[in-house]
């Protein structure tokens, strides 16, 4: 059999020299050097430099909100193979080398943790997702995208589209990530901020002299405020504009959570009293859509849940997840919370939302409901390892672990400021961040923080050890910054 597959290889390797009047080398169509040539051995040499100078920073890498502690060795042969999910991950696939079955299976996985309706038996209110090409960048788009679509009725959903004759405005808080406001840009999606300003001038609910601020202003950890977030909700809607809501659960620079069933509370008497949502069925065709962008916070906080529910931790987040019947997409990133070598992550959101495809390409035999073409079926695989190579019951432990770390770094820190009463350091409840005074800059280089203005800040993610907390407390201690 393999003789066979071998010989046909290299007629097709034969016609395709043919084609391009090229000789193909007797027997060696590798596209590398042999091993021993000099440009290869240059090359190793390159790459080993670049690993050991690369590891040595690994375990001090404390700004990022990226999972360090990771080992995909055992999957590492399929480094030499191309394997291409391109297309909706529920339709056929012309692709023969790919990942499509595991990526059901993990999607079964977020799905079952952030409590979606099952896929089986298949109801518009069954889960619907996909797995990134890239990061929670793409997931926010996506869900933009289909927030757009949806309010032109161009989604899976049978159901009418109401016909409205304003566009959907769009909320975030001035904590929300730059993914937000770039996805907003691409689809040409209005911010409140740009209709307040073209229609609207000078008539901000919530500002003293009226100007239109750029995002919903936050609360001292970060977290949206909900009262204001009504009533810029309440200004739009009482013209006609229906909302896009984007609500954090865990922002980028203080780990915050917005109070997502409060936003709730706040809003949903608006959206039922100009016509948004029918009374008594509130989510059959709702004018409204509210995503949760949870690019590390969607994967901690369930097993943080569960870590409360077994006693490891007394702490345990609030909702966001699809026990939120209001709640229309998710989005969470791979390399934050489980670590992968490269960037990832999940797009969940419900079937009825599904997009309607522009069109169904031949030629990958699938219809086109993602945002990329090819789409990495390495990721898949790395995500199914992730979650299913650990228990959810050690995820917990984990989570419990990362949040009693950062607790701890937010003590140590606080000593730091009985002696330096300038020192200021910042923790909101069930963060993972601590922010603190930016040090100096060999300090902010040898820990790999990240800052903004007078502010640094730690993550405390599951590389993060108590030991490399020490070592920056004791080297905050000793630096002369405060001197
Ligand atoms: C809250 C939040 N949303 C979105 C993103 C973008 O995610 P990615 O870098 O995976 O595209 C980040 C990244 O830090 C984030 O913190």
């Amino acid at each position: 059999m393999e003789k066979i597959i071998d010989e046909k290889n290299e007629k097709i390797l034969t016609s395709i020299a043919k084609r391009f009047k090229r000789d193909l080398p007797q027997n060696d169509y590798h596209i590398f050097e042999t091993p021993d040539s000099d440009l290869t051995k240059k090359a190793h040499e390159r790459i080993q430099k670049l690993y050991r100078n690369v590891l040595s920073r690994q375990t001090l890498s404390l700004g990022y909100p990226v999972n360090q502690k990771l080992d995909y060795s055992v999957i590492s042969p399929f480094l030499n193979l191309h394997i291409n999910n391109a297309g909706d991950p529920y339709d056929a696939s012309s692709t023969l080398l790919n990942t499509r079955d595991l990526e059901q299976e993990v999607l079964d996985y977020f799905a079952n943790l952030w409590h979606a309706i099952p896929r089986s038996p298949l109801t518009p209110e069954s889960f619907w997702g996909y797995v990134l090409a890239m990061g929670s960048t793409e997931g926010n788009l996506y869900a933009m995208w289909s927030a757009r679509e949806y309010f032109k009725g161009k989604v899976s959903s049978c159901e009418q589209s109401i016909q409205r004759s304003r566009n959907p405005v769009l909320y975030f808080s001035s904590e929300s990530h730059y993914s937000i406001e770039k996805s907003a840009s691409i689809l040409g999606v209005d911010t409140f901020q740009q209709i307040g300003n073209a229609y609207f001038p000078g008539e901000c609910p919530i500002t003293e002299d009226g100007h239109w601020p750029h995002g919903v202003p936050v609360d001292e950890y970060g977290g949206v405020d909900p009262y204001l977030l009504e009533l810029l909700v309440s200004f739009f809607a009482n013209h006609g504009y229906p909302p896009i809501i984007v609500l954090n659960v865990g922002t980028t620079f203080q780990g915050a959570f917005d109070d997502v069933t409060l936003v709730w509370q706040r809003i949903a008497p608006i959206l039922k009293q100009n016509g948004f949502c029918i009374e008594t069925d509130c989510f059959s065709r709702p004018d409204f859509w509210i995503h949760i962008d949870g690019a590390l916070g969607a994967a901690y906080l369930p097993y943080l849940e569960m870590a409360y529910q077994s006693e490891l931790s007394h702490v345990k987040g609030g909702l966001f997840d699809f026990r939120l019947p209001w709640v229309n997409s998710i989005v969470m990133s791979t390399h934050k919370w489980f670590g992968s070598p490269f960037v990832s992550g999940i797009y969940m959101s419900k079937e009825k939302y599904r997009m309607a495809p522009a069109t169904l390409p031949e030629y990958i035999d699938s219809p086109d409901t993602t945002l990329s073409g090819s789409r990495n079926g390495l990721s898949a695989l790395m995500l199914w390892y992730a979650v299913f190579s650990v228990s959810s019951e050690k995820q917990a432990v984990i989570a419990a672990r990362c949040e009693k770390v950062a607790a701890y770094a937010y003590e140590c820190m606080h000593e730091i400021k009985k002696i330096h009463p300038e020192f200021r350091v910042i923790r909101g409840p069930q963060s993972l961040v601590v922010l603190f005074s930016r040090p100096c800059d060999e300090i902010f280089n040898r820990f790999q923080l990240s800052g903004r203005g007078e502010l640094a800040h730690i993550v405390a993610m599951p590389h993060v050890t108590y030991s490399a907390i020490d070592c920056l407390v004791n080297a905050l201690k000793e630096s002369d910054m405060f001197s």
